[in-house]
Order: structure tokens, then sequence, then C-alpha cells
């Protein structure tokens, strides 16, 4: 498959190291066309791998990840194109934080909204996915890293999105994958993130997930 990649941080990095891994053909897309990270992602992930602009990187696509700071995501979505993204599952992994003020962050939207709703609303035609926004970067494409059961969720409105987005995350290696529902329980997995950075802060490590006993 064709994947358009909307940032060069650690998580576009990883996520694109991964998809390319699988076989798949990846664009990782910048505000600018020549960004340095992405010119070392290129040159260390093979013929798969290739840089563009947020817009070229969308274009790419058939499906496109935004792995933007959820503050930034808006802007990074409409640098990539109303267009580019019509009809695309649009997978986002962003979270809303803010680190201004230090550590803790508090979040940029939540209890009545989130990041994933204001960009499903902003671009009605891309079929949004909210996964893999609960975990490290490296925990995304190898879920082996944690050991035993641990499960990843999934929002949306598409039922066909999230069973595209389901059979990647299960060539991962993913087994328990938890469907929350419509796009509004996105909410959830972006409000879990200040859990999710205080066990990080008790356990002194990021490698670690959530799993849903029941
Ligand atoms: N780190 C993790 O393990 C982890 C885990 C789960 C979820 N997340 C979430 O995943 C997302 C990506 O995280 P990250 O640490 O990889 O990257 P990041 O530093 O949050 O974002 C990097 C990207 O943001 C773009 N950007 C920065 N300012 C911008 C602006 N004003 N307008 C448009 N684009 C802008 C950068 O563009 P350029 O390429 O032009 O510099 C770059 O591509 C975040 O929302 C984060 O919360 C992270």
């Amino acid at each position: 498959m064709r994947i358009g990649i909307l940032g060069t941080g650690v998580v576009g990095q990883t996520l694109g190291s991964g998809l390319t891994q699988l076989g798949h053909d990846v664009t990782l897309g910048s505000r600018s066309a020549t960004n340095e990270k992405a010119a070392k992602w290129v040159r260390e992930n093979g013929p798969h791998a290739r840089q563009g602009t947020f817009a070229d990187a969308a274009e790419f696509g058939e499906i496109v990840f935004n792995c933007t700071s959820g503050n930034v995501s808006l802007d990074a979505l409409r640098a990539a194109g109303e267009a580019n993204l019509e009809g695309k599952t649009l997978v986002d992994v962003s979270n809303p934080l803010d680190f201004s003020k230090g550590f803790p962050p508090t979040l940029t939207v939540c209890n009545t909204d989130s990041v994933a709703e204001q960009i499903q609303a902003a671009f009605p035609g891309a079929k949004v996915v909210k996964t893999l926004n609960t975990m490290n970067a490296g925990v995304m494409v190898d879920p082996a890293l944690v050991p035993g059961d641990h499960d990843v969720f999934l929002s949306g409105n598409d039922a066909g999105a999230k069973a595209q987005v389901s059979d990647l995350l299960r060539s991962f290696g993913w087994r328990n994958i938890i469907d929350l529902g419509d796009i509004t329980t996105a909410r959830g997995v972006e409000m879990v993130l200040p859990l999710w950075l205080r066990l990080m802060g008790a356990f002194k490590s990021p490698i670690m997930n959530f799993h849903i006993a029941r």
C-alpha cells in the first residue's frame, strides 16, 4: 500500500519504518520538502522510503497518518490539503499535550471535544480513525515489546476505515483491538494521557501498555 505520514518526529519515523519493513511505500511529510530528519530517515530506510511536504505525503498516501502534535495538527492537515485527504482513511495518533508550562503537560482540548473530532469536523471527506495514541511509539509497531496481553483502542465513524486500520494493526502484531465506537470516543483515549505520563514516571520506562481485564 502507499502510505503518507504527516510528521517527522519519533512517531512518524517509527511508524514509517515499521510500515516500510512490512513492504509498504511510505512518504514522510514535513513543512519542508527537504527536512533534514526526513532525509536521514529516507537514507536509513531503503527503497520503500521517500520524503516530501505534508501535501506530497497526503497526495501519495492511500492511507494518511497524522503524527503531529495535537496543537498543530489542524495546521498540518490544512497544509496537506483537503483534496488530498478526500475519501481517505486518516489515522490520527496525536495527543493534545501542552508542555509550555513544563511537566506535567495539560490537555489543550478535553471533556466535550477531542483533536480527532476537530479533525473529522474540519475534514468531513476524510475517514478519521483514532488509534495508537495511548502508547509509546516503539510499542505501536512492535506490541511484543510489552509482555503478555495488552490493548489498542480504535475510534471512528466509518466501519470500513476501522477495518482497514485493524488489518494494519494486526500486521504489526496487535491481537487485542478494542473498538470503542464513533469518533467522540476519542475523548477518552486522549484524556488517558495524564495517567500514561504518570505511569511512565512511576515505572521509569515508556515500555508498558494498558490492558483491560473484564
Ligand atoms: N512520542 C511518542 O511515543 C508518542 C506516543 C503516542 C502519541 N504521540 C503523539 O504523536 C504525535 C507526534 O509526536 P512526535 O513526538 O513524533 O512529534 P512532534 O514533535 O509532536 O511533531 C512533529 C511534527 O510536527 C510538525 N509541526 C511542528 N510545528 C508545526 C506547525 N506549527 N505547523 C505544522 N506542523 C508542525 C513538525 O513539522 P516539521 O517536519 O516541518 O518539523 C513535525 O513533522 C504527537 O501528537 C504526540 O503527542 C507520541
